[in-house]
């Protein structure tokens, strides 16, 4: 059986999080879709609020710990990524975005992607399509036409989702898995030794 590794990152605070609600649910319908059509899933999910200081360390060394250079290893190494964040202050949280600051602007070309967001209010919906989308196009990543955007309003008092955002979900996840089945993407091994031909250290900016 030919497996699909599919990565899922979560920018949520809480404890439980509707982000991390959000994210499990969008990868429980990819896994569900990427079964019926043969393949076997391996999924691996994370919290970034678990390396937190590890990223802000990061930001201000130039290294990663062991802890975060596994998630960055896991989520680059990925055939597909699910990254979902809160909406804070209108567009994505520091957290989620300092996540993606740190890995190297070059580890996620060509990787399909799945955003999401969770948010108090719908009105906040197109950060989706001003500040998600155009991180991941910056990183050259493939980013599924659908986004899915879940407002307080779209959970029920149970945390189970209302209305339409199952048929949001399962859109997107349908556009992930139609990428997600020819996926070419070499496994990219991550040393944290490694120095690029400008000796920038892992993570570091490179023009492209
Ligand atoms: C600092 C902060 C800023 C926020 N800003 C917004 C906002 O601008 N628009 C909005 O709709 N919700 C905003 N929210 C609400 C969160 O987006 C929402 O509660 C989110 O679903 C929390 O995710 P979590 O349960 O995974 O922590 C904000 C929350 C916090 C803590």
């Amino acid at each position: 059986m030919t497996t699909r590794t599919l990565a899922v990152v979560s920018a949520g605070l809480s404890q439980p999080s509707s982000t991390r609600m959000l994210a499990d649910k969008i990868a429980a319908a990819a896994v569900a879709r990427l079964e019926e059509q043969g393949f076997e899933v391996a999924v691996e999910s994370f919290d970034l609020r678990d390396v937190a200081q590890d990223i802000t360390n990061n930001l201000l060394t130039g290294f990663a710990s062991a802890k975060l250079e596994k998630v960055i290893v896991a989520v680059t190494g990925a055939d597909g990524l699910i990254a979902v964040s809160p909406i804070f202050t209108a567009s994505y949280s520091g957290l989620f975005k300092s996540f993606f600051d740190v890995i190297d602007n070059r580890s996620l070309t060509d990787m399909p992607v799945v955003i999401g967001a969770t948010a108090g209010t719908p009105r906040h919906s197109l950060a989706l399509d001003f500040a998600l989308r155009p991180l991941f196009t910056y990183l050259h990543a493939v980013v599924v036409p659908s986004g899915v955007f879940a407002a307080t309003g779209d959970w029920g008092e149970t945390g189970d989702t209302v209305r339409s955002l199952p048929a949001r979900i399962d859109r997107a996840a349908g556009e992930l898995v139609a990428l997600m089945k020819d996926s070419q993407r070499p496994s990219r091994v991550h040393d944290l030794f490694v120095l690029d031909a400008s000796f920038s250290p892992t993570g570091a900016y490179t023009a492209s």
